[in-house]
């Protein structure tokens, strides 16, 4: 079947279509319907069916006899290190961490928070817990000691699981002292921290605290928990319009079947494939398809830890695709910006033999068409944007390469996937024409594998995502449909910004700003970048009186928001106006300043210490009328 065909299928009966694409997943009890729409507007995914993610993961394979194939690449520029892990020797790991963590008490329903770089013994912590039926919650390395206060207060785990530092590129982030901060800090404590020693720094182990290898000695491995299709397999944490993070729930049902789906027919990947997703597993893409998707699938997955550029060159995606024979490759296109700025014309990429490599998946932000363009020249394979959300784990739309290798259109991540019936509407709630700007919503249910809620939120989840348009899920972004239905998603349509392919909140900045002792009042908003999609911009107002430096001022902003938010915010520029742009009820005219913003000549690198920018954008607001002094 074609995408149509398959699309339409799934339109037409849901309940076969899913059923049929939850064969592929093994259930120690089948499930005998697909949806539970008993609680309509919320609804469940295989409830009645009885499984494991874990064992889909690890145990079916090597039981199928699978064992030696390498399940894991450990590849790391920062360590200059290569390393490969089996399926079996992943389940032997696995296995006995989740027994460890079941002796200290931790079962079924508990939260454990992860906070680890990108090293195999993240992903064994997730499956650990996966397979303990523990609620796991990965927490990205950028994030600061508040950040993952604000996570373990409203998780609450039993248990934090860490190594003892990240590395960066010039620097060790000492990730003890940020989780003994944030501790201090939160409100909630958890029972104990397991700490992974790293070679690069040996953190000081508190009464707190055991060792990753210590606490596992002498202790039995545990078996799959059965779960329920509904049970929440994990909490991952996002940006919303508030300085609280949204906790996205991911049930395993439902997660399982879809990310498989999504292999083959997505992707085009077939068991024993290297598939790569250079990303994060702090970060959806690396939930998805750096440890779940390729494992569930019997795939090879890439741990990378390093950067596109500057570790050691921007050759660097290129050798590991050479070296380990990478089918698909998955990233965000700031990496492919960043590689383009160093090597315009590609010089490096011919260095290296990258006939291995089938297609190219771009996701995150939104790829503008000069880096699509360049990025098929080098690699002469197909380039795939494709589109998606913390929220529903993996593409709402794409070009399904597995299913029909549709026409790539720029601009347009591509046709909505089986099971999302993407409508554009106007504010009114009123399907608008093909071609026209407007709300991009997906009609309810949405299909397994989505989010089923947030964590301890229903009403929040409600108000955010349902209410707006009754009968649909609001996605926050903006965008139309064209005739031949595919998609285009132009901006958010809330205050969330994207920055090198990591979503941000721009009100938690604002939060952050607003704790300055000078600052009286703040608004931040997104500039466009031409590296990292767009960069957090903050206007500051003054208390009354104030006669402190403005530039002091602006360098304490700068500091305050990198360690209350973390140096992921990559907030560097700001400026001091005299008022904020305002309608008459008093609401901020963010659209207004970013129109400006994006209005006035300004070219990377922009820092603060580059003022032509800066005057540019505040000389223009005052033209409106808007800024002040400064
Ligand atoms: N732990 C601690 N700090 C981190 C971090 C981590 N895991 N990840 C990033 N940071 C820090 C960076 O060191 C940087 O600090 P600095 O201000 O002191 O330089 C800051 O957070 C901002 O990071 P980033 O915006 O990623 O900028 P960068 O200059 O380090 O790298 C790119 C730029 C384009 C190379 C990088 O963002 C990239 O590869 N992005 C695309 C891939 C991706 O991960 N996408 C996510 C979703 S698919
Ligand atoms: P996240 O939840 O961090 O994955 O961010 C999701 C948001 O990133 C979406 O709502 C979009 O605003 C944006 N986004 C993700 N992928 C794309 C894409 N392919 N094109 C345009 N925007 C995208």
């Amino acid at each position: 079947m074609g995408y149509h065909e398959t699309y339409q299928a799934a339109q037409n009966d849901p309940e076969k279509f899913w059923l049929e694409a939850a064969e592929a997943i093994a259930w120690v009890k089948k499930p005998t319907r697909a949806l539970n729409d008993s609680n309509a507007p919320l609804y469940e995914w295989y409830s009645d069916g009885v499984m494991n993610t874990c064992y889909n993961a690890l145990d079916r394979h090597v039981e199928a006899g699978r064992g030696d194939q390498i399940a894991v690449i450990h590849d790391s520029p920062m360590t200059q290190s290569s390393h490969e892990i089996t399926y079996a020797e992943m389940l032997t790991r696995v296995a006995s961490l989740a027994g460890a963590l079941k002796a200290k008490g931790v079962g079924k329903g508990d939260r454990v928070l992860i906070y680890m770089p990108m090293i195999p013994e993240a992903l064994e912590a997730m499956l650990a817990c996966a397979r303990i039926g523990a609620i796991h919650s990965v927490v990205f390395g950028g994030f600061a000691a508040h950040e993952l206060a604000v996570r373990i207060d409203d998780a609450t785990p039993k248990a934090i699981i860490a190594a003892s530092c990240g590395l960066e590129p010039g620097r060790v982030i000492h990730y003890k002292p940020l989780i003994d901060g944030a501790i201090e800090i939160a409100t909630h404590k958890p029972d104990f921290c397991v700490i992974f020693q790293r070679e690069q720094e040996v953190a000081k182990i508190g009464p707190r605290d055991v060792d990753w290898h210590a606490f596992q000695y002498g202790v039995d491995p545990a078996a799959c928990e059965p779960m329920m299709g509904s049970d929440p397999l994990y909490i991952l944490y996002t940006s919303g319009t508030t300085g609280q993070p949204k906790g996205v729930i991911r049930a395993n049902g439902g997660h399982a079947v879809a990310l498989h789906w999504t292999m083959k027919n997505i992707y085009n990947v077939e068991p024993g494939d290297v598939f790569w997703a250079a990303s994060d597993v702090g970060w959806v893409v690396g939930h998805s398809y750096i440890c779940y998707g390729p494992l569930i699938y019997g795939a090879t997955t890439i741990v990378f830890e390093g950067k596109p550029v500057g570790t050691p060159d921007a050759g660097t995606f290129w050798r590991v695709i050479e070296q380990h024979k990478v089918t698909s490759f998955f990233t965000a296109p700031t990496a492919f910006r960043a590689i383009k700025r160093e090597d315009p014309e590609g010089k490096l990429v011919k260095d290296y033999d990258l006939s291995s490599l089938k297609a190219l998946y771009l996701a995150g932000e939104r790829a503008d068409s000069d880096t699509i363009i360049w990025a098929q020249n080098q690699l002469k394979v197909p380039v795939i944007d494709h589109w998606w959300q913390t929220e529903t784990g993996y593409a709402v739309a794409a070009i399904p390469l597995g299913l029909e290798a549709l026409p790539v259109k720029l601009g347009s991540p591509g046709v909505p996937m089986p099971g999302y019936d993407v409508q554009v509407l106007g504010d009114d709630g009123h399907p608008l024409p093909n071609g026209e700007l407007g709300a991009v919503v997906i009609k309810l249910p949405l299909p397994p594998g989505t989010l089923p809620g947030l964590w301890n939120a229903e009403d929040r989840f409600k108000s955010s995502y349902l209410t707006a348009f009754p009968g649909y899920y609001e996605t926050g972004d903006a965008g139309m449909i064209d005739d031949d239905g595919y998609i285009y998603i132009m901006a958010r349509t809330d205050d969330v910004i994207n920055v090198a392919g990591h979503r941000l909140s721009t009100g938690a900045m604002e939060e952050v700003l607003s704790g300055h002792p000078d600052v009286a009042e703040c608004a931040v908003i997104g500039v466009a970048d031409a590296l990292k999609g767009q960069l957090a911009f903050g206007f500051l107002c003054l208390n009354a009186g104030c006669v402190k430096d403005h530039g002091e001022i602006v360098a304490e902003c700068v500091q305050l928001v990198r360690e209350k938010i973390g140096p992921v915010a990559a907030f560097k520029l700001a400026t001091v106006v005299e008022r904020l742009p305002k309608t008459r009820s008093g609401k901020v005219l963010r659209g207004t300043m970013a129109n400006i913003a994006d209005g006035t000549d300004w070219k990377m690198p922009a820092t603060i210490d580059d003022p032509i920018i800066l005057d540019e954008i505040t000389v223009a607001l005052r033209a409106m009328g808007y800024a002040g002094q400064n």
